[in-house]
């Protein structure tokens, strides 16, 4: 397994929408495992394919994070959301040292494929439903900041030209 580098905001590929699975095989698992190391090693509660600069929909999300309980989630879809919708603080490991409010359902319910090819039902609550959230939407090339409320997006407006300005200095 190996720690794998992070794509960081505003890298292309963050904004692409994923390709499903349709073969689970060696790559994918050694993938998965990679992106789960990956995670753990950023302290992170979940993390997209797409982060990782490869665009197929797989996330990878720790259910518990005190005691870890890192699930791989591949082709997954929210089948149900409940309870109304509640605002809280995200961060994202593509967005450095950033912070900001979304609005996200307190309840989800999602199903994916495990690295089996079996489909599961994962129900989930609280921090846990706003992470498969975020992740998924990575899938479809949204990100956190783009759901965050108007004065918010104005006050992330300087840190995400710092970002632009990084990045541009590296791949530019
Ligand atoms: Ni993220």
């Amino acid at each position: 397994m190996a720690v794998l580098p992070i794509r960081k905001y505003p890298d292309p590929v963050l904004r692409q929408p994923a390709q499903p699975v349709s073969v689970i095989d060696e790559k994918l698992r050694r993938l998965a495992a990679d992106m789960v190391e990956t995670m753990e090693d950023a302290n992170g509660v979940g993390l997209a394919a797409p982060q990782v600069g490869e665009s197929v929909r797989m996330v990878v999300v720790d259910f518990d994070p005190e005691n870890g309980d890192p699930r791989v989630l591949i082709n997954p879809v929210i089948t149900k959301r409940s309870g109304r919708k509640e605002l809280g603080e995200e961060g994202c490991l593509s967005f450095p040292g950033l912070r900001t409010r979304v609005k996200r359902s307190p309840k989800v319910v999602c199903e994916a494929q495990n690295l089996d090819g079996e489909i599961v039902e994962y129900q989930a609550e609280g921090l846990s439903a706003r992470a498969v959230q975020h992740e998924l939407d990575h899938l479809d090339g949204f990100l956190f900041v783009d759901k965050a409320g108007p004065s918010d997006k104005l006050s992330l407006k300087s840190e995400l030209e710092e970002l632009e300005d990084n990045w541009a200095e590296l791949h530019g």
